[in-house]
């Protein structure tokens, strides 16, 4: 891939990774994802963030590096925000080719360093507002930001160019192809980019949303003309949207949009005929649903929906006297996840002998769920229970049309 010129001697590099491997090892990444990393070019030069060895990666960079008149073995500094191994995966190898470039990270980026690389020399630690000055104007300013999503990471800034690099702070899934900057991509393509920073967001960072809330308040003072991170689009003409994008996700974390995700799983048709009930219920209150069959849909995407919805209904039979197990594990990483302030209705139906509803109360606990009064039913639902389950559709979509204030960031 060719170098694309940010400002004056600052380049974005990437790599495109289009792969059937997950992201994580968890999440799927079907049109794959993009691992950027960028040169700065003083008297010295600096490269931030690397990449992992992964579906050509190094060989897309160092093409970049070649079309910026780089090579691996004249950069002067690595800096590493972050030390997940999709941006160091390849730091051994890149050591062996640059034994004298110093790399430099936070304290408890070079104890990572050290701990996943076996690398012990050459290292820097820098603090927060610590500068490094590359000569010819060039200035590098590092702001420890820890949390996002693990606590070594930081943000460099580089003065001239203001130019934010965040590692995966506004990042997204998506490869970007032979484009990177936000004004080339059509609007349709926009849309898909937003989808998928929102299933980023949900799957990597939403645990850690005061984190980022956090950092966006310490970065404030910084006239930002451009936030290029290493993972998706590079944002110049309006730098503004992907973090306002951001600070939205990590409101929702405390209270999320007017919508309902819906996550179902039905063995038999039962449940399902029971959630068609529920579903003309919310219909009828006119508030907007997502529905999500479960085990069909990855869990990857459900995590999307539910962490953006004020709204829940989870609708599974009973299993063996417990919950459907595709939903259980939905359960869990919702609970891993710290899926909360939610309104949430259960129902479900059962065959012999009931269970479900216990096993689910009992996972419920520690969830800052409010749940609304939950129904099951023997078999196939009666005319009684199917005026119920419609009447409960209509009650949790007026309870999320009157929930909260409208998504305002909290003071972190
Ligand atoms: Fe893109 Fe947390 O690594």
């Amino acid at each position: 891939m060719k170098a694309h010129l940010i400002a004056d001697n600052v380049y974005c590099l990437h790599a495109d990774i289009q792969t059937a491997d997950l992201f994580e090892g968890i999440w799927p990444i079907p049109q794959g994802v993009s691992l950027n990393s960028y040169l700065v070019k003083g008297e010295k030069t600096a490269l931030i963030d690397l990449i992992r060895d992964w579906e050509g990666a190094p060989n897309q960079i160092e093409l970049g590096l070649a079309s910026a008149g780089a090579r691996f073995d004249n950069v002067d500094y690595l800096i590493l925000n972050h030390l997940e191994p999709d941006h160091t995966g390849w730091l051994k190898e890149f050591r062996e080719q640059n034994p004298r470039a110093e790399i430099i990270a936070t304290a408890k980026g070079i104890s990572l360093v050290k701990a996943f690389y076996k690398i012990d020399t050459g290292l820097r630690v820098v603090k927060d507002g610590d500068i490094l000055d590359l000569g010819c104007g060039k200035v590098l300013t590092f702001f420890e930001t820890p949390n996002i999503h693990w606590p070594e990471t930081m943000i460099t800034w580089e003065s001239r160019s203001r130019t934010l690099f965040p590692c995966d702070a506004f990042g997204s899934f998506g490869a970007l192809g032979d484009r990177v900057f936000d004004d080339e991509f059509t609007p349709e393509e926009h849309v898909f980019f937003e989808k998928e920073s929102l299933r980023y967001y949900a799957n990597i960072v939403s645990s850690f949303s005061v984190f980022v809330e956090r950092a966006i308040k310490k970065l404030a003072e910084l006239d930002i003309a451009c936030v290029a991170p290493s993972h998706g689009i590079v944002w110049r003409r309006d730098p503004k949207k992907i973090i306002d994008r951001y600070l939205k996700y990590a409101s929702y974390s405390r209270e999320g949009e007017k919508e309902i995700a819906i996550i179902w799983g039905s063995m038999y048709g039962n449940t399902k005929a029971g959630l068609d009930a529920v579903v003309r219920g919310i219909e009828k209150e006119g508030v907007p649903y997502s529905l999500h069959r479960v085990p069909d849909e990855n869990v990857s995407y459900v995590l999307a929906d539910a962490y953006k919805s004020t709204g829940m209904v989870i609708a599974m039979p009973t299993y063996e006297y417990a919950v459907f197990p595709p939903m259980a594990y939905v359960l869990d990483i919702f609970r891993r996840k710290h899926i909360s302030n939610k309104i949430a209705l259960r129902i479900g139906s059962w065959g012999w002998v009931g269970g479900a509803k216990k096993e689910y109360d009992a996972i419920l606990t520690g969830f800052k769920w409010d749940n609304l009064e939950s129904l099951e039913w023997t078999g196939y639902p009666t005319e009684a229970e199917f005026t119920v389950l419609e009447e409960r559709g209509r009650a949790l979509a007026r309870a999320v049309s009157q929930s909260g204030s409208g998504n305002q960031p909290a003071e972190p």
